[in-house]
């Protein structure tokens, strides 16, 4: 994604609309949800758009009582969610991901938690799933390089786990690994980045309720090219934040390397959180494309602090020059 000649979001993308009564439904249902009706499992309307031939399984997931975890737009229809990706494991063109991830085996998986908790050791991917109730979060994922989304996710807050390993005093930040596996992962060939991809959060971000460690989207498992079988989703930061098909979790006492920060730290931060003020040093973040709906020609829309969950996460940056942490 930082290549000058290829900036990737200048690629044309699938326009494909969610009919309109099938989103005006899912409005209903989800206006209906938020009046308070009693849980009410929401899958079948995630499904975006028309039925597709290669169905994964099923995962659904139950009405979320945290604050912003259903943002009311559009659904970006499945197929382009599918279709258009950075997972430069597989490649570094959108399309590589969803043409040769399937090389990737979600099962078995585990992942390992280590570092400053008083309870590490290793999650096998069933365990996980039933670590707590599936939630669908409807998220806003704004990339850096100016393009959004809007996707149900289905997973739990992240908290849940990292309250389960209880975190001794010295645990002040999170890191995140990904799988590095050459078998599975053709892209590790190219030397784009340093692998393993690794990520990292602040502890009070880590634990923040909308942090979501997700296992399934559109109410099915995580197709391999998002990052199946579980990854990360922080909706208001930039999309690289979200680290995909997760190994490890390392909680540590120090701010940790990043993938991206070790590639360009001018460019890429730690913090990372969305903000139409403070302009990547080679494009402006003021505005983006929906994927699926903007056309190439079509108006911008203007992007929104903190992705738009200022209300929920702003209090985390109180007092910090989020031009100085970007
Ligand atoms: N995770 C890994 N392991 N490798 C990657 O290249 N790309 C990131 C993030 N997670 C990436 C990753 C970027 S730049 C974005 S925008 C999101 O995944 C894209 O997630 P999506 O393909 O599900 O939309």
């Amino acid at each position: 994604m930082h290549h000058l000649k290829d900036r990737g979001f200048l690629h044309p993308v699938p326009s494909e609309i969610t009919p309109k009564h099938v989103f005006e439904a899912r409005r209903r249902l989800l206006q209906g949800a938020a009046a308070g009706a009693a849980f009410t499992a929401l899958p079948a309307l995630s499904q975006g758009s028309a039925p597709r031939p290669n169905k994964l399984a099923a995962l659904p997931g139950g009405k979320s009582a945290v604050a912003g975890a259903v943002v009311m737009d559009k659904l970006t229809p499945y197929a382009d969610a599918a279709s258009y990706n950075n997972f430069y494991e597989f490649g570094t063109d959108k399309s590589d991901p969803a043409r040769y991830a399937g090389t990737l085996k979600p099962r078995p998986w585990t992942v390992a938690v280590e570092g400053e908790v008083k309870k590490p050791g290793s999650f096998d991917l069933d365990a996980l799933l039933k670590l707590a109730p599936m939630e669908e979060r409807i998220y806003r994922l704004r990339c850096v390089e100016g393009w959004s989304m809007v996707v149900p996710w289905v997973g739990w807050s992240l908290a849940e786990l990292i309250k389960r390993v209880e975190p001794t005093g010295n645990a002040k930040f999170v890191q995140f690994v990904t799988l590095a596996d050459k078998a599975q992962m053709p892209g590790l060939r190219s030397s784009v980045l340093d692998w393993p991809y690794v990520e990292g959060l602040r502890m009070d971000e880590a634990m923040h309720p909308l942090t979501l460690l997700a296992f399934g989207m559109y109410g099915e498992v995580l197709p391999n090219q998002n990052g199946a079988p579980v990854r990360l989703v922080v909706p208001w930061k930039y999309g690289f934040k979200s680290a995909k098909s997760i190994v490890k979790i390392r909680f540590v006492d120090k701010q940790p390397k990043t993938s991206w920060e070790e590639a360009a730290s001018s460019e890429y931060g730690f913090y990372s959180n969305v903000n139409p003020k403070v302009d990547h040093p080679r494009w402006s973040q003021a505005s983006e494309r929906r994927i699926g709906e903007d056309g190439l020609f079509a108006k911008k829309r203007p992007t929104l602090m903190f992705n738009g969950y200022e209300p929920q996460v702003g209090q985390l940056y109180a007092g910090m020059d989020l031009k100085k942490f970007y």
